[in-house]
């Protein structure tokens, strides 16, 4: 039996780090009299260009914003239609919904939770205009298949990176050699936290250009500039835009972020082998599958438990782990099962079965660069008690 020895102390399922170097640059940013979009922002843009090794990279406040612009840089609008998956946050569909296009769904593959190409090729019509893949919880699509499919059917691809930062498809980083766009997230439970905020990735100077004005109330170009010595007080609005942008406050957190991400990172992978060599031993859950081609980069971990071996579900268990002081999350409620969706496209349940499948034993265990050995062994072990002590 179980020697399990419940601790005083909640652990959260993420909480962001935030070192002294973040800190001092935020507080430099605030004496610099330059806190609206500026230099720093300029300078992330370039760092994190470098970094994922695209050509551009545009600062924006979310990766909703990215993900918004990157299908309005394609025109893409009313009568088009739009492959997504409906594993992902509201905001990869409803972005497609702000263009006036349709978004179309495809399931996932059980295997990762990613968007399945099979499916995909399965939902294309003459109105289909893009494909927005969801690199889920850092696993990576199948970036070669579903290429393949864009390009036989003319097809852009704007990948949502929101949990993809340093995830790797076939070696490459994902922002690497871009065909289409990449968007990502630095909201506060991220790899890489800003608070808020986002980066859309590209190696198209078209699309990088078109995105800074959208971005900037459809300004034209460098208009932020337009208060410092030698800029000028003209501009043009060249067509409406957005107020997307990142501010310097922002891009000072995530130049600092940027530049402690390795040691982050080593941080996740360390909890998240230790996750996987124990989680691997419970009958009762299944870990995160892991191709081949992915290097993942352990924004989420996932484990699905398996129902058929214990007498609770999915939320039970979530109760159970609550109870023992374990934070969790569920990512995600399926898209098309929201009110927004079923009431406007007529979704229902037994739509996307691997989908629902998957949605009905997932659970995000805490995972984050600042939790110690000490929380990961605790977390561990209070799954195990519950399996003990529910098991049929
Ligand atoms: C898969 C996915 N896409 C897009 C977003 C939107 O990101 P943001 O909050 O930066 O707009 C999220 C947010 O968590 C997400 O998980």
């Amino acid at each position: 039996m179980s020697d399990f020895v419940k601790r005083e102390k909640f652990i959260p399922y993420n909480l962001p780090d935030i070192s002294q170097q973040e800190i001092d640059e935020v507080v430099d940013t605030l004496k610099s009299g330059w806190l609206a979009k500026g230099p720093r922002t300029v300078e992330f843009e370039k760092e994190f260009a470098g970094y994922v090794g695209a050509k551009y990279a545009v600062a924006v406040n979310s990766c909703t914003a990215a993900l918004h612009v990157a299908l309005l840089s394609q025109d893409i609008g009313p009568g088009d239609e739009v492959i997504t998956t409906p594993m992902t946050f509201a905001s990869t569909a409803s972005t497609i919904l702000h263009t006036g296009a349709t978004p179309v769904f495809a399931d996932i593959d059980y295997s990762t939770g990613c968007i399945d190409p099979n499916e995909i090729e399965k939902k294309i019509t003459p109105k289909t205009k893009a494909i927005v893949p969801v690199h889920y919880s850092g696993q990576v699509c199948d970036l070669d298949r579903i290429y393949q499919i864009a390009d036989a059917h003319g097809l852009f691809v704007s990948e949502d990176a929101a949990h993809a930062l340093w995830s790797r498809y076939k070696g490459r980083l994902i922002g690497n050699k871009l065909r289409g766009t990449a968007s990502y997230s630095f909201y506060a439970t991220k790899n890489l936290c800003t608070g808020e905020g986002g980066m859309l990735a590209t190696d198209s100077e078209e699309i990088a250009s078109r995105a800074r004005v959208l971005t900037s109330h459809g300004m034209s170009k460098n208009a932020w500039n337009r208060y410092a010595k030698g800029g000028t007080w003209k501009y043009d609005i060249v067509e409406p835009g957005f107020k997307y942008n990142m501010f310097d406050i922002q891009a000072a957190l995530g130049l600092k972020q940027l530049s402690r991400l390795e040691d982050m990172q080593s941080r996740r992978l360390k909890i998240a082998a230790r996750y996987q060599e124990e989680f691997g031993k419970m009958d009762a859950v299944e870990t995160p599958f892991v191709p081949d081609y992915t290097t993942h980069s352990w924004h989420l971990y996932v484990i699905r438990i398996v129902p058929e071996l214990l007498t609770i579900d999915r939320d039970q268990f979530i109760v159970e782990l609550n109870e023992r002081n374990v934070g969790t999350s569920v990512h995600f409620i399926p898209v098309h099962l929201m009110t927004a969706y079923r009431t406007r496209f007529g979704y229902k349940e037994g739509d996307f079965p691997n989908t629902e499948k998957h949605f009905d034993r997932i659970i995000s265990l805490p995972l984050y660069p600042t939790m110690t050995a000490e929380e990961t062994e605790y977390v561990i072990a209070a799954v195990r008690d519950i399996i003990e002590k529910n098991h049929k």
